[in-house]
């Protein structure tokens, strides 16, 4: 039954579900239906989502949330979530809520440099690259004028261009690093057009360069693309209140705050925990990240690297108790952008921004790591106290029964049941049975 085939991306859509169904699937029909079933019903919306990507069937839905209550520099925010784990909304609306009775979050920008780069190689004599950039760099940038114009207009650009040599990493390896100001916008098209054009233009020059031999005026360009890793693109949030605030059910708020920090410290010197301890963070940063249509992938990559710039994988958050005050604390590499890509395209990605109050990459920045922030605090404080798994089973058991498809009343009384009682998956399916048996 499965089989390749030739020429699938010209087939029409339908052609494509009938193809995919009988060929890769056990019940066609069904399978046809069902791709069918999560179409828009609006032909022109379901159009728009056709074009994202190639070879589209249907939609794939995750849920659409918001963490109301997030109190940051002052201004409340609602902040739109795109997860399926559950209890990661629910963790970041307790989160905002606990923090909006101690002063709400604090963020700052520390950079916006973006950073992209040209790895040729060069295996000449590497004493004559340096007066050659010097010559070349204006050229460089005079050769993208009609890329840079509009960017340039809105006050952003080109920062820098510099030559590193890497030959001692790999023989030959030469770079031209380049830092770029993108305002709101991710950057990614304009990088990536301007380290293209930078290519052709340092090809160009060296085929000319008079103090080059002709093997040394024939460099190799291997490739030209933005980098993910953007540790000056980076924002600060952070929380704080006396201790004796903290007081929770049954722990004094030093206790408390001594094992939150005792937490982040251990998150910092060992990297099993370190990496659960940063997909916490990233339940919340990626979930507003994928909202608001930007790129999750590059953002995981971008702060996993990170997370890892002192030589170890390390907590991306950090926490103390000075003078009777907790403060807790992240840095994030954020490169996101407000403007371009699927912001302006994708409906529930421009009612997010639009729920943000139309925020700028800056301001989503600062959102975006307090929803990480937020996170990290509401995982780590149930881990020190109850554990988690007391309140994510609640939040699953209603998955759990969906599955086991108990209907609205079942569901019900089950959650009542459960309110005191342990939830596991067998616990839920005797329950269910039982109910289902009286
Ligand atoms: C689960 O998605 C995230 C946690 O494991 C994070 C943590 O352990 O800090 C709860």
């Amino acid at each position: 039954m499965n089989t390749p085939v030739e020429g699938f991306s010209k087939l029409s859509k339908s052609e494509k579900i009938n193809w995919i169904a009988e060929h890769y699937t056990k019940n066609p029909i069904a399978s046809k239906k069902l791709l069918e079933q999560y179409w828009n019903e609006d032909p022109k919306v379901q159009k728009v989502h056709d074009e994202f990507i190639e070879n589209t069937l249907s939609n794939y839905y995750l849920p659409f949330a918001v963490a109301p209550n997030f109190l940051l520099n002052g201004k409340f925010y609602a902040i739109p979530m795109v997860i399926e784990e559950s209890s990661v909304v629910a963790a970041a609306s307790n989160a905002a809520k606990f923090w909006l009775n101690r002063g709400g979050f604090k963020s700052e920008i520390v950079g916006t440099e973006k950073v992209g780069q040209v790895h040729f190689m060069f295996h000449g004599d590497t004493g004559k690259l340096p007066s050659f950039f010097q010559q070349l760099k204006p050229k460089l940038i005079n050769s993208v004028s009609a890329i840079t114009k509009n960017m340039e207009k809105r006050g952003g650009g080109i920062n820098n261009i510099e030559l590193r040599s890497l030959d001692d990493k790999l023989k030959g390896y030469h770079q031209l690093h380049c830092t770029f100001e993108t305002l709101d916008a991710m950057g990614a098209n304009f990088i990536n057009s301007c380290l293209e054009q930078f290519a052709k233009t340092l090809k160009s020059e060296a085929k000319t360069y008079s103090a080059f031999t002709p093997e040394e005026s024939e460099l190799e360009v291997v490739m030209s693309i933005l980098s993910n890793y953007v540790p000056q693109c980076l924002v600060k949030a952070e929380v704080s209140c006396p201790v004796s605030d903290l007081d929770q059910a049954g722990i004094p708020g030093k206790e408390f705050a001594e094992k939150i920090v005792r937490a982040v410290e251990i998150a910092k010197v060992e990297p099993h925990r370190a990496v659960t301890h940063n997909k916490g963070i990233m339940n919340g940063v990626d979930a507003v990240v994928l909202a608001t249509g930007n790129d999750f992938r590059a953002i995981e990559a971008g702060v996993h690297a990170y997370a890892a710039k002192d030589g170890h994988y390390s907590s991306l958050t950090h926490a103390k108790i000075e003078d009777g005050i907790f403060s807790f604390w992240i840095e994030l590499p954020l490169a996101l952008g407000t403007v371009g890509g699927l912001t302006s395209l994708h409906p529930m990605v421009k009612l997010a921004l639009e729920i943000l109050g139309e925020p700028t990459a800056k301001e989503l920045m600062q959102v975006v790591a307090v929803a990480g922030l937020a996170q990290n605090f509401a995982a780590l404080r149930s881990l020190v106290t109850t554990g988690i798994q007391k309140g994510h089973m609640k939040m699953h058991l209603m998955n759990m029964l969906n599955q086991m498809g108990a209907t609205e009343s079942e569901k019900q009384q089950l959650v009542q049941y459960f309110k005191d009682h342990t939830v596991t998956n067998a616990s839920v399916k005797e329950a269910l049975e039982k109910i289902q048996s009286q």
